[in-house]
């Protein structure tokens, strides 16, 4: 029995998930998952991290402050996975804990750029009594990479089928896609907004956390001329290797095309719009990567939005969609064991990323260890 687990909070800002793995019996899918914890954040310490998203007074300061509550809070998870899954930590061989991201720009500035997560791993050791393996982006950053999407490498080991090409997409706060070619190749890259944008437009407008199943886009009149506007968006059109974050997708991002396009909208009609750009943008990079998939295997919360799941069946009619819980893990499970898997191959000197999907100059070994 080897455990390992996974920490991850994503860019919808929702929380942590985690979840406890045992990757010794983990020859193919469904893999051995044995707990699975998730914490929402203190409001206040959401507030804190949507804050520190963009240029303030004292950064510094005030991300030391919020890389500590964040350990706290992963600790915390910790506890209730250890619990949920009957285990000590010292079953546990390492945690790969994924950190917030506050901002991510790699290969900008100086051409190396920077992704940062905050976490205060040392604590989090301290406070857990269990190997920490965290910053899993930095490295592929310093290789010349986007750091970004690192799922992938789980995704081809659990859901890639060798004769098919499958499409996997994560819907968290952003969209990203796995595409697992037929004879092997793997590309994944981000594609647009999902959650990060629905959630924050529902949340000023609804004061409701997200939009549950979708209802409220579904109520609401698609505004084409918003649409068309915000499909021109530069990033849509580049070719990959790419990733992106709240850093271009954000609210200030969106009242920009409102005031040029539809400054009188009404609220609903521009949560259909938003949701049409994330069924659209996904369903264009389908067709132009995968056009041929056998699966668009779907995950991450957004899979629970029955009309963003509607919309992609219908803009994708050649291309029947499933859900990572047909092959055997839940679509909110699979971001964290793939934090989980990421910890494994540190420990067994193994490389995280794929070259092909972030542009690495090649496969690297992922993280810095906090030893307990
Ligand atoms: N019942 C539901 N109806 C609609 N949307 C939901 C529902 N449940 C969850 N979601 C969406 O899923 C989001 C959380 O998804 P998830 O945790 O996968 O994203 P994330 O933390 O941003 O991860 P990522 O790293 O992939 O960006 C919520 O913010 C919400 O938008
Ligand atoms: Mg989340």
């Amino acid at each position: 029995m080897t455990l390992y687990m996974g920490l991850m909070s994503g860019t919808s800002l929702d929380g942590v998930d985690g979840v406890l793995v045992d990757f010794a019996t983990a020859q193919g899918p469904p893999i051995a998952l044995r707990a699975h914890h998730h914490q929402p954040f203190e409001p206040s310490l959401r507030t804190m991290l949507l804050a520190l998203n963009e240029p303030g007074g004292n950064e510094l300061h005030h991300a030391e402050l919020a890389a500590n509550a964040i350990a706290r809070a992963y600790a915390e998870v910790v506890r209730g996975v250890l619990r949920a899954g009957d285990a000590l930590p010292r079953n546990v061989r390492a945690i790969g804990a994924h950190g917030q991201t506050v901002r991510h720009r790699p290969r900008e500035f100086d051409g190396t750029g920077y992704t940062v997560q905050l976490l205060n791993g040392a604590l989090l050791a301290e406070l857990t009594g269990i190997d920490v393996v965290a910053n899993l982006r930095q490295r592929d950053v310093a290789a010349g990479g986007q750091g970004a999407p690192l799922a992938p490498g789980l995704h081809a080991a659990l859901f890639a089928a060798p004769g098919e090409t499958r499409v996997v997409l994560n819907l968290g706060g952003i969209a990203n896609l796995t595409v697992l070619g037929a004879q092997g190749a793997v590309i994944g890259f981000d594609c647009g907004p999902a959650s990060a944008l629905l959630d924050g437009w529902c949340q000023r407008h609804r004061g409701a956390p997200y939009d549950d199943d979708g209802r409220w886009a579904a109520s609401g009149r698609v505004i084409e001329s918003l649409l068309e506007a915000m499909l021109a968006e530069p990033f849509f059109a580049i070719a990959p290797p790419k990733s992106t974050g709240r850093d271009l997708f954000n609210l200030a991002w969106l009242d920009n095309h409102l005031l040029r396009q539809a400054h009188d909208a009404a609220p609903v009609d521009v949560q259909a719009t938003l949701a049409a750009l994330t069924i659209e943008s996904i369903a264009r990079d389908v067709r132009r990567h995968a056009g041929e998939a056998a699966q668009l295997i779907v995950c991450g919360g957004g899979a629970h939005n029955s009309h963003l799941m509607r919309g992609l069946a219908a803009q994708l009619p050649n291309v029947p969609v499933t859900t990572s819980a047909s092959h055997g893990l839940a679509v909110d499970q699979v971001e964290g064991v793939a934090f989980a898997w990421l910890a494994h191959r540190f420990c067994e000197r193994q490389p995280g990323n794929l070259a092909s999907v972030t542009g690495a100059r090649g496969p690297r070994l992922l993280g810095t260890l906090h030893p307990a």
